[in-house]
């Protein structure tokens, strides 16, 4: 069943993604070569609870496979869900998704970009501006009316033209009262299908792009996904409320 929010309760989704935004333009600024994912993880988790929310993925079950930190940080072929420590220091040319959710007043917020570890490779950057141009685009397709479907194309559309892999095996979601509910958003798929959009849904948006192929595979850790090829991927999402107006990115930067 797919929970639509009202004005008011989209409102306080707005406060817990503004958390969340403000804890990733805060990677942005601590990213650099020598940094450990841990010293990341950290901030974020401090900044987080001196606004009074919770951090979202800490604690996270899935099926009895607990989550152990606060923000998802992937380094280069790790694609989502890498586990932050003190002993993985960035290195120049590195890039790190930095993935981060909140819960406040009940609501949750989820958000990540994909951040340049000091100066990175042309085809890197393109990478990067591929993933956050179909980001944009699925954005845009988010109106009501339109389908699950339009939102997939729109952005499986923009990753082809540049000739990167879309992963499969992770999509986007629905998020309100939980971080995943329905609808799933897939990062591919068929303009006028699935279920058709409406005012009040709100939907986390988060297209992953390989440079080399699609495949993935999680490690022993039981949760970074690494692309089989040991190819870089990038991974941006944003939370989207439904109105009537369009699109309304909750988590802007
Ligand atoms: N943004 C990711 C997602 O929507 C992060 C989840 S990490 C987890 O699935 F630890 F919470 F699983
Ligand atoms: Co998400």
């Amino acid at each position: 069943m797919i929970m639509l929010k009202r004005p008011e309760e989209i409102e306080i989704m707005r406060v817990a993604n503004r958390i969340v935004a403000e804890v990733l333009v805060a990677m942005k600024e601590a990213v650099r070569p020598g940094v450990t994912t841990g010293e990341l993880d950290h901030i974020a988790e401090e900044m987080t609870r001196a606004r009074g929310a919770v951090p979202a993925f800490k604690g996270y079950d899935v099926g009895g496979r607990v989550y152990p930190a606060s923000l998802c940080a992937s380094i280069n072929d790790e694609v989502v869900h890498g586990i932050p420590s003190p002993s993985r220091v960035l290195q120049e040319g590195d890039i790190i998704g930095c993935d981060f959710g909140v819960c406040y007043k009940g609501f949750y917020g989820d958000a990540a970009v994909t951040i340049p570890v000091g100066a990175v490779d042309e085809k890197i950057q393109d990478l990067m501006r591929t993933t956050r141009e179909a980001l944009e685009a699925g954005i845009e397709a988010a109106r009501p009316g339109q389908r699950i479907g339009d939102v997939s194309a729109a952005i499986q559309a923009v990753a082809e033209s540049r000739d990167f892999a879309i992963v499969r095996d992770f999509v986007g979601h629905g998020i309100g009262r939980r971080l995943h509910e329905e609808p799933q958003v897939p990062n591919f798929g068929r303009a006028d299908r699935g279920i058709r959009l409406r005012e009040g849904m709100v939907l986390a948006i988060e297209p992953m792009l390989n440079v080399g192929g699609p495949e993935v595979e999680v490690k022993e850790d039981g949760w970074t996904a690494v692309t089989c090829d040991g190819s870089l991927s990038a991974h941006f999402e944003h939370s989207v409320a439904i109105v009537e107006q369009g699109p309304m990115v909750l988590s802007v930067l």
